[in-house]
């Protein structure tokens, strides 16, 4: 079905992009459940970009608001708990601002849940009402992995798949 090259760094990331998220919406028609919806984007994603070493989403916790909790996800053991403000995943949720680290070792506070991640791209994910309900965090084991193209292609997924 694809016809694109499966090199780590793809040629047309945003033909990618555009592919995978058609497979998604597809898979996804007529599921309510937000666990499958976000078990679903985490596998399809992390399939289509081997560059991809860790993929998933962090949930606001239902009881501790200012806190992320890990949630589905493809890769290594990721951290369980995250809180507001704290690394990237926490300064996404804080701010509610992508935030895209080139060097994660150069960003403050960074939590290192496997130290091959190199480089990183956090999401926030909101709801169809506005209301914040996770981030999106995919990690790259190569220095500057992702940038506006990931960011505005992951943006828009995000909003189709949680806030539609
Ligand atoms: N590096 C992230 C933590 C999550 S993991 O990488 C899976 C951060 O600083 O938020």
């Amino acid at each position: 079905m694809s016809y694109i090259a499966r090199d780590d760094r793809p040629a047309d990331k945003a033909a990618r992009y555009a592919e995978v998220k058609a497979e998604i919406l597809a898979v996804l028609e007529g599921e309510p459940n937000r666990v499958a919806r976000m078990a679903t984007v985490a596998s399809m994603l992390a399939d289509a970009f081997p560059l991809f070493f860790w993929t998933g989403f962090y949930v606001v916790d239902e009881t501790k608001t200012d806190e992320l909790v890990v949630g589905p996800y493809q890769g290594t053991l990721g951290c369980l708990r995250i809180a507001f403000g704290r690394g990237v995943c926490g300064t996404a949720a804080s701010t509610r601002q992508t935030q895209i680290v080139e060097d994660v070792h150069a960003f403050p506070g960074h939590i290192a849940c496997d130290a091959r991640s190199a480089s990183e791209i956090v999401v926030p994910v909101v709801d169809a009402a506005g209301q914040l309900i996770a981030v999106f965090d995919v990690d790259a084991t190569e220095v500057a992995a992702f940038d506006a193209v990931d960011a505005e292609a992951l943006e828009r997924l995000m909003a189709k798949v949680f806030a539609a």
